[in-house]
């Protein structure tokens, strides 16, 4: 709490006049103000896409509006070293405390409102769960407060003197914002985005009373989920609008097999044009040429720089140096991300000629698993459990593959990164993955989530390995494949202004076919 300090809201003009663009430009234009509410950002605590998301779209947002994020104050974002100031405070609501709001100004500009409750959030762990993985008995209580911070915000009630003209919600640790502004009858719009409808943040019944839900809420039309109450479902029927990150996801959503027993009222809303599938772009950073992570020197990924970099893979798993493609997995180890089906292939991947380096943290049983994996492949396979984003970006830069049969995948931001860095990925056809691979010429897909389905897809990429002129052509397409935020950026614009605007943007809606 070093860096807290107690003070008026004001943008301050001497900061102002230095800000490179974004704030400069954000003052032109349409110049909406728009308050995201977030439960990660990775420049401050990141856990997997979200916090990528949540850090480069408002920034490509910023260039046109005011956006600013609204976070919990978790000690990551408490001791980060910028400076914090005071700027206003909410009440409690039944068991939710009352809670300070902080101001944090990055410096390039963005700016970041923390909810500030140390008994909430100031612990050790992630901010879902503690060291051991188990989620927060009370998370439930800790979001809550997060959704309600943003409508009383929303609301002009907690004494800050900027008041958005639209709430941006992502996830269901945020889902309850939009539900508490409509519960008190405010008028802003809102936007809730999926970025993964299986995490449903779902509380018992008797909870109700602690977060001061009214009881008339606990409907099947309403929150109830099952007798549970459900966070992603307050999201989903109290926003004005709903997006997810792909457009093949949007569709899937809306099915029995992946909407989670949401897709009924999904595809009731996807009928009436309030549900968007938009696809996430990369940030800036994913730039090999000025990446500071990648091996300075190094940065050709066409040519030498990939070797460089693989070498750096090959001594820090200790593989094997010899030639004979280089695969990774860059993932959170949970059963979306089908590692199993990785598990399943590996051995023949290594009798190919391959070897594998994986990185990754997250289900104790899928961690050892990966482990004993290594350890029954000495010098082919190379386990590392943690998470180091420098490791990642040089992983992306020396592999010739990446790994990533996911059995659902909203959108997925490693294949692209993997792509940007000259790595093929070979995927699942599903999801944000079927919308940002083209098979054969920037990675491979395969369709059924199957050994013998994945095995035939590794067999064509091990083809084109051995073919150098194709692998080079296929590295050029892909490397060039993904778009920056700042060029796909256009549908929330559009969606922004059409709802600040009131009017509903049906052309904007994905058909899902009714
Ligand atoms: P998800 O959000 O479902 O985990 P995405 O592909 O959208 O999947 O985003 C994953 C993000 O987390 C990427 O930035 C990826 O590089 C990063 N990541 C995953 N595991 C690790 C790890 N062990 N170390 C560093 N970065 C990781
Ligand atoms: C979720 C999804 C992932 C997506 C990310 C960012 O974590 O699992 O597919 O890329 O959110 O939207």
């Amino acid at each position: 709490m070093g860096n807290v300090v107690a003070s008026v809201e004001r943008d301050d003009p001497a900061k102002v006049a230095v800000r490179p663009q974004l704030q400069m430009q954000s003052l032109q234009d349409h110049n909406k103000k728009v308050l995201f509410v977030t439960s990660e950002i990775t420049d401050l605590v990141k856990v997997g896409g979200l916090g990528d998301v949540s850090s480069a779209l408002p920034r490509a947002l910023g260039l046109r509006h005011d956006i600013r994020v609204l976070i919990p104050g978790y000690r990551d974002v408490m001791d980060s070293g910028n400076p914090i100031r005071i700027v206003g405070k909410v009440p409690g609501h039944a068991a939710l405390p009352e809670c300070r709001i902080g101001r944090m100004d990055l410096p390039d500009g963005l700016i970041i409102y923390v909810v500030i409750c140390p008994e909430l959030y100031e612990r050790e762990g992630s901010p879902y769960g503690d060291a051991q993985g188990r989620d927060w008995p009370d998370n439930h209580i800790r979001f809550a407060r997060l959704g309600l911070a943003a409508a009383e915000i929303a609301a002009g009630h907690a004494g800050i003197s900027w008041s958005p003209q639209l709430v941006h919600a992502h996830d269901w640790p945020a889902a309850l914002a939009p539900a508490y502004m409509a519960w008190r009858g405010q008028r802003t719009p809102s936007i809730f985005t999926i970025h993964n409808l299986t995490y449903q943040g779902l509380c018992d019944a008797e909870c109700l009373s602690e977060l001061g839900v009214p009881a008339e809420a606990f409907t099947p039309e309403g929150i109830e989920y099952y007798g549970k109450l459900s966070f992603m479902k307050a999201g989903i029927v109290y926003s004005t609008h709903l997006t997810t990150v792909s457009e093949t996801y949007a569709r899937e959503i809306t099915t029995p097999e992946l909407g989670c027993g949401l897709d009924g009222m999904l595809r009731s809303k996807a009928g009436s044009g309030l549900l968007t599938g938009i696809t996430n772009g990369i940030d800036q950073s994913w730039e090999p040429g000025s990446d500071t992570h990648l091996i300075q020197g190094s940065t050709d990924l066409e040519r030498d720089g990939k070797r460089v970099h693989s070498r750096y893979i090959e001594e820090k798993f200790a593989l094997d140096q010899d030639i004979g493609p280089l695969f990774v997995v860059v993932s959170r180890l949970v059963h979306q991300k089908g590692l199993d089906l990785t598990q399943a292939v590996a051995s023949s991947i290594v009798e190919a000629g391959g070897r594998i380096a994986v990185i990754g943290r997250g289900e104790s049983l899928l961690e050892s698993s990966m482990k004993e994996l290594a350890a029954s492949h000495p010098g082919r396979i190379g386990v590392h459990i943690g998470f180091n984003e420098l490791d990642a970006r040089r992983m992306f830069a020396g592999s010739d593959f990446l790994l990533m049969p996911s059995r659902f995948e909203p959108c997925g931001l490693s294949q692209m990164y993997a792509q940007r860095y000259g790595s093929l990925p070979i995927a699942r056809r599903t999801g944000g993955l079927a919308d940002t691979i083209e098979d054969g010429v920037t990675g491979f897909l395969f369709s059924k989530a199957s050994a013998a389905s994945y095995m035939e897809a590794i067999q064509r990429a091990i083809n084109v390995y051995q073919h150098p002129e194709l692998l080079n052509a296929m590295r050029r397409r892909a490397m060039v494949s993904p778009l920056y935020w700042q060029e796909s950026v256009k549908p929330y614009d559009q969606l922004y202004q059409h709802l600040i605007n009131e009017k509903v943007p049906r052309l904007l809606a994905t058909d899902v076919g009714g």
